[in-house]
């Protein structure tokens, strides 16, 4: 069996948002006292969409802020930029000559971040799940805790570990690298694991507060769609009582959120900032106004993001403890990454 292993990772592109935190962020906290976690700052990643960023480092010392500031603790927990272990970039490689590019044409986000002039986007753009799938894989992770719009990226993951098994299973087999691991029924022996995505609770998808069909994202254009973690106490207060609702109360069980994409969002949300299900959110709110639901949300919202703004501005002002914990980091997780790529080279026959 593998160890159990989480890893996830953030891009340093723009600010962190509601939806980073729920879908990303919160688990990333609770899983720190389970498991053995890894969480990177994924700042080759950035390159892919913009190539020259004129503040990339300190766009990677404020998610690593963020990361702090929401309750990460580097003794527990490796953080670390990806660019401090090139173990990533060179798996990666293999990867690109793992995977075909079929697989890459077919990815939503690919086909989203390209728009129409897809011949014109960077390779890193269209190979952007192979590097992925190795920073995952570099430390052979069994568990990704993600939102929902990584779904595909982790099917993508797993293919590829799964070829790369196929690929060299003689080899795998003649070196005694092989991990047993359950697949369905079956019992299989390989040297990556098949990683899960927890894609879990009621906020795998935030959506955009003015609009419920898009999800919150920090690519939106409309300040209002979304609740930035730097947000102070009035302007997440303000955000929440322009959101936009309909004219019903709410409902008073979930099937009444059918058909009421805002409704259902704002309900998720405050089920996943209080720690509750949504059932209960509704037994607590089912039939009332949203004029009584929105000052209730902005409370609990306000109490639990402006400690993390403030902590994140704290963090953010001593940026030589930021790179320590950034180097340390670093350090212990290339040593793993290395134990992996000397077996792959291995494998591969480098
Ligand atoms: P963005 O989508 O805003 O560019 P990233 O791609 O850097 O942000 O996402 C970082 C993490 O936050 C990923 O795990 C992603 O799935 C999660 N995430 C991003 N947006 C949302 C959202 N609206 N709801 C839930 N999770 C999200
Ligand atoms: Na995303």
């Amino acid at each position: 069996e593998f160890r159990q292993l989480v890893f996830s990772g953030i891009q340093p592109t723009g600010n962190l948002h509601l939806g980073n935190y729920l879908g990303a962020l919160k688990k990333f906290v609770t899983l720190q006292d389970t498991y053995e976690c890894i969480y990177c700052v994924v700042d080759l990643h950035s390159l892919t969409a913009t190539l020259v960023h004129e503040d990339l480092a300190d766009q990677t010392r404020a998610i690593a802020a963020a990361y702090l500031a929401c309750g990460l603790d580097p003794e527990k927990s490796i953080i670390f930029n990806q660019a401090r272990v090139p173990q990533h970039a060179e798996l990666a490689w293999i990867f690109n000559c793992v995977a075909r590019i079929g697989w890459m044409n077919r990815m939503t986000q690919f086909k989203d971040k390209a728009g129409k002039d897809r011949e014109n986007a960077s390779l890193g753009l269209l190979a952007y799940p192979s590097l992925m799938a190795a920073d995952i894989l570099v430390y052979r992770a069994t568990h990704v805790p993600v939102g929902e719009d990584q779904k595909q990226h982790l099917e993508l993951t797993r293919d590829i570990a799964q070829k790369f098994n196929n690929d060299f299973s003689a080899r795998i087999a003649e070196l005694g690298y092989g991990v047993e691991m359950a697949v369905g029924e079956e019992k299989v022996s390989g040297f990556f694991p098949l990683t899960e995505p927890l894609i879990e609770g009621p906020a795998t998808r935030v959506m955009s507060l003015r609009d419920g069909s898009k999800k919150m994202s920090k690519s939106d254009p409309s300040d209002l769609s979304r609740i930035n973690l730097t947000d102070d106490a009035d302007a997440i207060a303000r955000k929440i009582r322009k959101a936009k609702t309909d004219p019903e109360p709410l409902p008073s069980d979930l099937a009444g959120l059918e058909g009421r994409p805002e409704a259902e969002n704002l309900i998720g949300i405050y089920a996943a900032l209080a720690d509750i299900s949504r059932e209960q959110v509704i037994a607590e709110f089912g039939g009332r106004q949203f004029s009584d639901f929105k000052p209730a949300l902005a409370d609990l919202a306000v109490a639990t993001l402006e400690p993390i703004g403030k902590e994140m501005r704290r963090i953010a002002a001593d940026p030589a403890y930021v790179d320590k914990v950034l180097r340390d980091g670093g350090e212990r997780a290339a040593v793993i990454a290395e134990e992996t790529m000397k077996k792959v080279r291995e494998i591969v026959g480098l």
